[in-house]
């Protein structure tokens, strides 16, 4: 069986728990390394990860970059619109042909379907990228931080505000698995859907004020308004304004609350300048987590772990 990683539930409980611890330990074993520098151990020697962008990306495009070169593989990054599939070679073709050349495939689009798509034609592990429907490596990372916060993930409230969106989608399906609670206000419209929701397995809930969702949070996260492929619109923008993070909305949260964003942000917009380079910001380490939780999914995937 391939292990694709297209969402949270690929790996299950046991597969995140190990996943997570496998990131850390690693994290510390390299700490103060040059980055380029190769694991000892090096468990990906002459494997080849294909990626494929039909979206802009830093932190994805990058983190997997050096993760699978730091656990001794190498990557081949590719945009869409470069590629006969920007032209209309299908993804079946197209994950059929990567497969004879590399030894897993992340892609990054918007139709949740395309990644299904790749995995169910691809003899090789498919990775999501991030689709409109979810961001499960982000939420890797996430889970990490909190982590090494010192926090435990067991009966932990997560507060989300703003656009119910991809990362909320994770989220949400990590506190089905791993067993804490989200508590989700966004306006009207953007709320997300009940399918969404049902992802939590009883552990989230909607509520229709910032106020409401941050009542003793012990993490406080928030998103861009406007996630890419979505107009801009204004009346959007207006809608979210009263679910912006800002300190006052923070205090309402436990003192010891941190505030998590998976950027790129817009400070004044969906967080204040004073919480994202506040001191409850754990949002760099998060976003270096990235690295360090990818070379745990990479692992999973080819089998080494989980
Ligand atoms: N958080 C995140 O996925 O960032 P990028 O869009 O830069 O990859
Ligand atoms: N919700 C955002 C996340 C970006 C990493 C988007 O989909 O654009």
């Amino acid at each position: 069986m391939i292990r694709h990683f297209l969402n949270l539930t690929d790996a299950g409980p046991d597969g995140l728990a190990a996943m997570l611890d496998d990131a850390m330990t690693r994290k510390a074993a390299r700490a103060g390394w040059p980055k380029g520098r190769i694991d000892a151990d090096a468990p990906l020697a002459g494997h080849v990860l294909a990626m494929i962008f039909e979206k802009n990306s830093t932190r994805t495009r990058v983190s997997f970059d050096m993760a699978i070169r730091q656990l001794g593989g190498t990557s081949i990054v590719m945009d869409a619109g470069s590629m006969q599939l920007g032209r209309g070679e299908s993804i079946a073709d197209t994950a059929r042909v990567l497969s004879g050349y590399v030894d897993a495939i992340m892609i990054r689009t918007d139709d949740h379907a395309k990644v299904e798509e790749m995995a169910a034609h691809a003899g090789v592990p498919v990775i999501n990228g991030l689709t409109d429907a979810s961001h499960p490596c982000q939420i890797m990372a996430d889970l990490q931080t909190i982590l090494e916060s010192g926090k435990a993930l067991p009966g932990l409230k997560i507060a989300w505000l703003g656009d119910g969106n991809n990362v909320l989608a994770s989220i949400i399906e990590a506190a089905g698995l791993m067993h804490f609670d989200v508590v989700a206000a966004c306006p009207q419209g953007y709320q997300p859907t009940e399918a969404d929701v049902a992802l939590g397995r009883g552990r989230a809930r909607v509520v229709g004020t910032a106020a409401e969702a941050v009542e003793g949070a012990d993490v406080v996260v928030t998103d861009t308004w406007i996630s890419m492929g979505q107009a801009h619109a204004e009346t959007k923008l207006a809608a979210m304004m009263p679910f912006q993070v800002d300190e006052a909305l923070m205090a309402r949260a436990k003192p010891d609350a941190t505030f998590l964003h998976c950027l790129p942000a817009h400070r004044g917009e969906e967080v204040t300048e004073a919480v994202i380079d506040g001191p409850q910001s754990l949002i760099w380490a998060e976003a270096e987590n990235r690295l360090h939780a990818q070379k745990a999914v990479l692992r999973w995937c080819f089998g080494q772990i989980g």
